[in-house]
């Protein structure tokens, strides 16, 4: 397994940016995803992002937000599987709330300054919706609690692989705020408005079971066969011909807000590109 900043990509320590990666070289350092909360392993295609707080449940900072950005911008081209996963008893309990107290470094905004505050929060958006990325395929690997961030950030991968001890909750209405972390709209998709209501408005705890019935949950196994799973089905995803997974990706990701028509042209779009590149093989 390779290190986090041992793959062969030219360690571009001079362009590094604040969040610890330079665009399009070098993944974050082990300095930056420590002080994030993150272990990052990439072996060959598969990168596992862990989040890795295991004494605070994996609470998530601003920093592990930026972390998770620079990951994505500067994931290596090889990588065709993302698996995220948390370390210890929970996948995770969302923010961490020493964020609204400013406790231990940057707090909470107070919105006063919209525009800042816009761009403030779709900085920490991008932590997120790189995981929608045709080229690759995410998979959520759920333990325990996965709580307001922690349960977005579930919500953010295309797969969502669940051990039976899992628990989601949607806090942030219970704390008076909204669910900012791009997860509003996959869960609307998943499992449907009233039911996105009904769970975000009471802010309860969704249990394995009823997350496989109601499809929060692709895959639910016994606690001890998650890495199992996970494994399985990354081998499974790695079988496929990486261009028809990612044109597929795009088609299906897409489908929900195309009517028929444009669905339908977008498929003989997407099949062409690829008999054309079979043919040149
Ligand atoms: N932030 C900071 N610390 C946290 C934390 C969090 N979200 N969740 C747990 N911890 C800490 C606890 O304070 C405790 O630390 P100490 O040992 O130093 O006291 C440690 O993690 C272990 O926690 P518990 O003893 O409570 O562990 P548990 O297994 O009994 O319970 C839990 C786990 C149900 C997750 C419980 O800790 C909990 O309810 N945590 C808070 C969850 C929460 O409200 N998260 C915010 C959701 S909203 C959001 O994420 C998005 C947003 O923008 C608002």
């Amino acid at each position: 397994m390779e290190d986090a900043n041992t793959d062969g990509r030219p360690e571009a320590a001079a362009g590094r940016a604040a969040d610890g990666a330079a665009p399009g070289t070098a993944l974050p350092d082990e300095a930056v995803l420590a002080e994030a909360g993150l272990r990052l392993d990439v072996d060959d295609a598969v990168a596992t992002v862990t989040l890795n707080r295991p004494e605070k449940r994996n609470a998530m900072t601003f920093a592990t937000w930026r972390a998770l950005a620079a990951i994505g911008r500067s994931l290596p081209d090889g990588v065709r599987v993302v698996v995220l996963r948390g370390q210890g008893p929970s996948f995770s309990a969302g923010i961490d709330l020493a964020m609204f107290s400013g406790e231990g470094g940057e707090g909470f905004t107070d919105g006063a300054d919209a525009e800042a505050t816009d761009r403030f929060i779709a900085e920490l958006q991008e932590g997120y919706t790189w995981l929608r990325r045709p080229e690759i395929v995410t998979v959520a690997a759920v333990h325990g609690h996965a709580i307001g961030a922690g349960f977005q950030l579930a919500l953010a991968c295309d797969i969502r692989v669940v051990a039976d001890d899992a628990r989601f909750c949607m806090k942030e209405p219970a704390l008076g705020l909204v669910p900012d972390l791009t997860g509003t709209k996959p869960l609307v998709e998943l499992v449907g408005v009233g039911r996105a209501l009904e769970l975000c408005l009471t802010a309860r705890t969704v249990l394995a079971d009823e997350a496989a019935r109601i499809g929060l949950a692709e895959i639910t196994v016994p606690r001890d066969g998650l890495d199992g799973a996970v494994a399985d089905l990354t081998a499974a995803l790695l079988a496929v011909d990486r261009g028809a997974s990612a044109a597929t990706k795009r088609l299906l990701w897409q489908a929900a807000g195309n009517s028929l028509e444009e669905q339908c042209a977008a498929e003989r779009r997407e099949q062409i590109g690829r008999l054309r590149e079979l043919s040149s093989r």
